[in-house]
């Protein structure tokens, strides 16, 4: 009888990728499909940097580094718990974070704004200030802070956890004088000044829809995900209060997600201009302070 060929990466990536087909499991956190969900999870356990060579990804595996593995994947399909709580980490802007179950997944397409410098809605010398409303992992404004190495960041959230975690991620990315986390309802206090640029992922998801989402969403924090008014709720507060939190020539960008047309529906007196993004991913919209001085005060 022929022996069956030891395992290696590339054949437990192929098995992984197999299995999460066969169980149907839901990626939109971080991937968008079952081969690069397997190869997230694979490299994980086995401690693999994304770029390998083959030879890396033939070497036959020990007993211990399979069974590492296998714990991972049938724990992706037994819980399915998105694959960066089992890992821990995520990768955002090309950076990477630590997250857990008190955070959202990182995954806002307000990166590639991030990446691109905010061109063209940003000065060429990048923002001096910026907030990042509802920062979770502190993802967006640890990523804006990287890119921009004279930005002062502000960074809200309501949520206590999330703000350790987001504390984690500053140190981690050596940006602590530059970041201040702030427990707060959307806004920092008033004292904190104007900013040039105000990031925003809110939550968005209308409470309606709850049902209808795949297992995983269900292991993020239900105040990541979802707003009352039919997932307006924070938008309109945001929008509310922004202008008179933007410096002069200052904007708003805003990740509404799939509600954006809910969003260009109810405030039909905006003008949002909604990006067309490269990378995939719809919702986000710019809005200039211009704009947002037109509505009505809060
Ligand atoms: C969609 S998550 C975005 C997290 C992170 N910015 C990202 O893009 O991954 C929304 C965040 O807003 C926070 N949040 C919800 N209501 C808030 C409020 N009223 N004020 C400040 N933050 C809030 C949640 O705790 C959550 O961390």
């Amino acid at each position: 009888m022929a022996r069956a060929a030891p395992a290696t990466a590339r054949s437990l990536v192929l098995q992984a990728e197999r299995r999460f087909k066969r169980a149907r499991l839901y990626f939109g956190h971080g991937t968008d499909n079952a081969r690069d969900e397997a190869v997230f999870l694979v490299f994980h356990a086995l401690d693999l940097p994304f770029a390998c060579s083959d030879a890396v990804l033939d070497a036959p595996l020990t007993a211990a580094e399979v069974s590492k593995v296998e714990a991972l994947v049938s724990s992706r399909i037994s819980t399915r718990r998105p694959a960066a709580y089992l890992t821990g980490r995520m990768w955002f802007a090309g950076h990477e974070f630590e997250v857990n179950d008190d955070v959202l997944v990182p995954r806002s397409p307000i990166a590639e704004l991030i990446l691109d410098r905010f061109q063209p809605w940003a000065d060429a010398e990048g923002p001096g200030r910026i907030l990042d409303i509802g920062t979770g992992s502190g993802c967006i404004g640890i990523a804006a802070a990287l890119t921009f190495p004279d930005a002062q960041v502000d960074a809200t959230d309501i949520s206590r956890e999330a703000l350790a975690v987001a504390a984690r991620n500053v140190a981690r990315h050596r940006v602590d004088g530059r970041v201040q986390l702030h427990l707060a309802d959307l806004f920092p206090p008033r004292e904190r000044g104007a900013y040039d640029l105000i990031l925003a992922n809110p939550p968005y998801v209308p409470e309606s829809e709850r049902v209808e989402l795949p297992e995983e969403y269900l292991h993020e924090p239900a105040l990541a995900l979802f707003a009352a008014d039919e997932g307006l709720a924070l938008i309109r507060r945001i929008f509310a209060g922004a202008a008179s939190r933007l410096t002069e020539r200052g904007a708003l960008v805003l990740d509404a997600g799939g509600t954006w047309p809910e969003v260009e529906a109810a405030f039909p007196e905006l003008s949002i201009l909604w990006v067309e993004l490269q990378h995939g991913g719809d919702g986000i919209g710019v809005i200039s302070r211009a704009e947002l001085a037109r509505m009505p005060l809060q």
